[in-house]
């Protein structure tokens, strides 16, 4: 079977864990840590990284050092994976859904200008500027864009509307690193941004996340939070309720030695996105995700539409091509049924109708990707 997406490891990974093993730094404090956080915050073009256990913890504490409570709205697309949606519903936050645009499958600004003038008003409140939902009179505190498997919406447009309805922009650049909107890195466009290293990233560390930003307090506290919010080294002292979010050293070390894979890697994945285009461009009736000419993706996951995505799914599973459907909507979990969903199309639903992930590991070969091809040509030549 040719996976969908696994690590490649193939740098200093062994000699760095080696060196953590041998030298009994394993846990939660070594080298590794400093050195994995900056090297990723630097890479992003932003000054602090605070490396912790995994995207989703990254994306709930940076929502509560931003300020997130427990009676804001957060506003985010229909399309994510549910990491998202779990992090605002752990700062007890409701989400505020916007439908994505049906070629790029990144949150639709215009709908979502609309509802902003429609349905909110600015308030000053206590010296703060906020916007505030006309029908029950909640905040509606902060922005989570989601950088949609390494694709970029207009990011000009987004801090725009964030500037005029005073919102805070936390990124959930967890599929995006190595991504740039006109030459600035995702993660690096509001308050925080957070990148993910799980298993299926372009580079991992088994489980992992860095939370990044410009703003030297903001990080010291996201620090401080995500180690339990320990005063005093040598006391056991804590000022207010922290989290044991921490990324171990051992992890750490298996993310330095990615990150010093990760430019090459981030080549292949180029190579491999340009090769999928060309050979699968006029078969079917694929259709590629649109990425804006301002836009350099990271082709973290190759995902195209088409009409016959059940069938061409069961196809490729079972002729060993390892496919996978798109994330259902977020309107359409249980748990997410009663929240806002600003729409006028549900193109949500299409692109979940229609669309369907390739293997497209960072190391995948191109013998590989020639099978890949040919398999799903094979497929449409019998329809
Ligand atoms: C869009 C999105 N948000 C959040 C996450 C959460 O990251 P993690 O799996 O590291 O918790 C992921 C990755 O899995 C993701 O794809």
């Amino acid at each position: 079977m040719i996976p969908l997406s696994v690590p490649q490891l193939a740098g200093n990974e062994w000699k760095y864990v080696k060196d953590c093993l041998d030298t009994g730094w394993i846990s939660s404090a070594g080298s590794y840590v400093n050195q994995f956080e900056q090297l990723v915050a630097d890479f992003a073009g932003v000054k602090y990284g605070i490396a912790c256990m995994n995207g989703t913890v990254g994306l709930h504490i940076a929502q509560v050092v931003a300020g997130v409570q427990a009676s804001d709205y957060v506003i985010t697309p229909n399309i994510t994976f549910i990491a998202t949606l779990n992090a605002i519903k752990y700062t007890g936050a409701s989400p505020i859904l916007i439908d994505v645009l049906p070629d790029s499958w990144q949150m639709n600004l215009a709908l979502l200008e609309s509802f902003l003038s429609q349905e909110s008003e600015l308030k000053c409140i206590n010296g703060q500027w906020n916007s505030y939902r006309k029908e029950d009179g909640k905040r509606i505190f902060a922005i989570m864009p989601v950088h949609v498997l390494g694709n970029m919406g207009d990011m000009d447009k987004l801090q725009e509307l964030a500037t005029a309805y005073h919102l805070v922009i936390i990124e959930d650049s967890t599929e995006a690193l190595g991504s740039y909107h006109k030459g600035q890195h995702a993660g690096s466009f509001g308050k925080f941004g957070v990148f993910s290293f799980n298993g299926n990233k372009i580079i991992s560390t088994g489980g992992g996340g860095v939370i990044v930003t410009n703003d030297e307090a903001l990080a010291q506290k996201a620090k401080h939070l995500t180690t339990q919010a320990k005063v005093s080294a040598m006391e056991y002292i804590h000022d207010e309720i922290g989290y044991n979010y921490r990324l171990v050293n051992i992890l750490a070390a298996i993310g330095v030695a990615q990150m010093e894979q990760f430019p090459t890697l981030l080549e292949n994945k180029k190579r491999m996105d340009d090769y999928y285009r060309s050979e699968l461009s006029e078969i079917g009736d694929i259709e590629f995700q649109m990425v804006l000419p301002c836009v350099v993706a990271n082709c973290w996951l190759f995902t195209f539409k088409t009409k016959y995505m059940r069938e061409l799914l069961d196809y490729l599973n079972s002729n060993g091509v390892q496919s996978r459907p798109f994330w259902l909507p977020m309107n359409q979990l249980e748990m997410f049924k009663n929240d806002i969903y600003v729409t006028e199309n549900n193109n949500s639903n299409e692109i979940y109708q229609t669309s369907i992930s390739i293997p497209s590991s960072a190391g995948i070969t191109k013998a590989e990707m020639a099978i890949v091809v040919q398999t799903i040509k094979t497929f449409y030549s019998k329809l």
